[in-house]
């Protein structure tokens, strides 16, 4: 037996004028994108920004429903469009911003564990690193990749 350890590096950054240029765009992006959010159950709107090989950028907004668990997040909502509309190009990047009392959430929203899982495997049917940006209104989170937010995926292709 042994005893591993696993380390997560992550860039934080303090403020969107910190960011590359492409960060930046897609950041805005995702914060313009919780405008489609239709979240009248949580009244917590999320936006996604999906940028693709070719540079151009999808988004979306999670979509609520009364019977709960038909609704969908943000940032499936944005993986979904982009690949079935795109389907031969790789998700480069995905940016998520969380908006709830009318403000921009302070604190990163962190997408859930169904929406990693998406994420695990439009990356490997991309065939390059998809980095993560969680962008809050305190700082900005910043992952190269997906296993830096889901560890030990799963993938069976
Ligand atoms: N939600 C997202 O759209 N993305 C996340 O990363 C976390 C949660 C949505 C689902 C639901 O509409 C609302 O936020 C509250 O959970």
């Amino acid at each position: 037996m042994t005893k591993n350890v696993l380390e997560i590096e992550y860039e934080r950054y303090e403020s969107l004028n910190e960011l590359s240029v492409e960060d930046r765009e897609l950041a805005e992006a995702a914060v313009k994108a919780v405008s489609g959010a239709y979240a009248p159950y949580s009244k917590f709107n999320v936006g996604a920004a999906v940028r693709l090989s070719d540079g151009q950028i999808i988004t979306g907004a999670n979509q609520e429903n009364a019977a709960y668990p038909s609704g969908l997040c943000a940032e499936r909502t944005a993986m979904f469009y982009a690949n079935a509309n795109n389907p031969d190009k790789s998700m480069v990047s995905i940016a998520i911003a969380a908006v709830k009392d009318g403000q921009l959430c302070g604190r990163p929203a962190t997408p859930c564990g169904q929406c990693r899982q998406v994420m695990a495997e439009y990356q490997t049917k991309g065939g390059v690193p998809m980095t993560i940006l969680l962008v809050g209104a305190d700082y900005i989170l910043k992952f190269a990749r997906v296993e830096s937010v889901l560890p030990f995926i799963f993938d069976s292709l």
